[in-house]
């Protein structure tokens, strides 16, 4: 039920990930005032002054092709956003000099799990811990439900950019699946001629995307900039 306590939240894209959220938003204090889904936001049209007045935050989970612009639009309006949508990080610094220069606010994830905000520093810690040791090869993994679009996922990519800013230069193996309804699951693999080590993060549903999306809903409001789940979840210092 509406209070006047509750902030006010915006969803940008009605597909699965906005349905959810909409379902768990009570739960953190938000009330969902406006949803956008493809035919009321052809190239972002329906962000306006107009249909955001008094919207406290955005959580965008739309498509590869159409989160920039959203975002983009969002930050004219300096209105705090949150994004999931992944595929479309080749435009991140274009967003990010928009959202810098309005000063406004913008926090993205290709993953809103804590669990895989976790395991991408065990990943981190581990590639470190091998960088030198030649003995051994990597692998990275994942496997999704057919309807997922990127591949490989946006979680994967993130995950080897970890391995090789943790300094681990030498070649890892790249691969991924798509069939039937799986949530989602990462595997990070190091193999040598005596033992094998596997790191392997499966999500149960997308309950705990949207619960992470939320949360960083309420962390957004009144701050300024461009932001990882990772200074979510663990400070100012976790930047990614
Ligand atoms: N970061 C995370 O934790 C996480 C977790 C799950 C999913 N994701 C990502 O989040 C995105 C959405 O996932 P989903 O499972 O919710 O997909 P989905 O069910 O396909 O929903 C996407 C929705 O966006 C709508 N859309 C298309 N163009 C739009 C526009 N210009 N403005 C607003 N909405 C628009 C689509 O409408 P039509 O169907 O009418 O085109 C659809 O309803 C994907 O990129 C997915 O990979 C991220």
């Amino acid at each position: 039920m509406p209070t006047d306590t509750n902030k006010k939240l915006a969803l940008i894209g009605y597909g699965k990930m906005g349905r959810l959220i909409e379902q768990l938003s009570p739960q953190f204090g938000f009330d969902v005032v406006l949803r956008l889904d493809a035919p009321e936001n052809e190239h972002g049209e329906g962000i306006t002054a107009g249909s955001f007045n008094g919207v406290d935050v955005a959580i965008e989970f739309s498509m590869p092709e159409t989160a920039p612009v959203n975002l983009m639009r969002l930050a004219e309006l300096r209105v705090p956003a949150v994004t999931g949508t992944t595929g479309w990080l080749n435009r991140l610094d274009e967003v990010r000099s928009v959202v810098e220069k309005r000063q406004s606010g913008l926090v993205w994830s290709p993953n809103f799990s804590t669990g895989v905000a976790v395991f991408r520093r065990l990943t981190a810690l581990a590639a470190e811990l091998l960088r030198d040791e030649t003995s051994y090869g990597a692998w990275a993994w994942e496997i999704h439900h057919d309807q997922k679009k990127d591949a490989p996922s946006g979680t994967l990519l993130h995950l080897v950019e970890a391995m090789k800013d943790a300094g681990y230069a030498r070649a890892i193996d790249v691969g991924s699946n798509r069939a039937g309804m799986h949530p989602g699951t990462h595997e990070i693999g190091f193999d040598s001629a005596a033992d094998t080590i596997t790191l392997r993060h499966t999500a149960r549903s997308r309950e705990g995307f949207a619960r992470g999306a939320l949360k960083s809903a309420q962390w957004i409001i009144g701050r300024t900039g461009v932001h990882t789940f990772e200074e979510v979840l663990f400070g100012e210092g976790g930047k990614s």
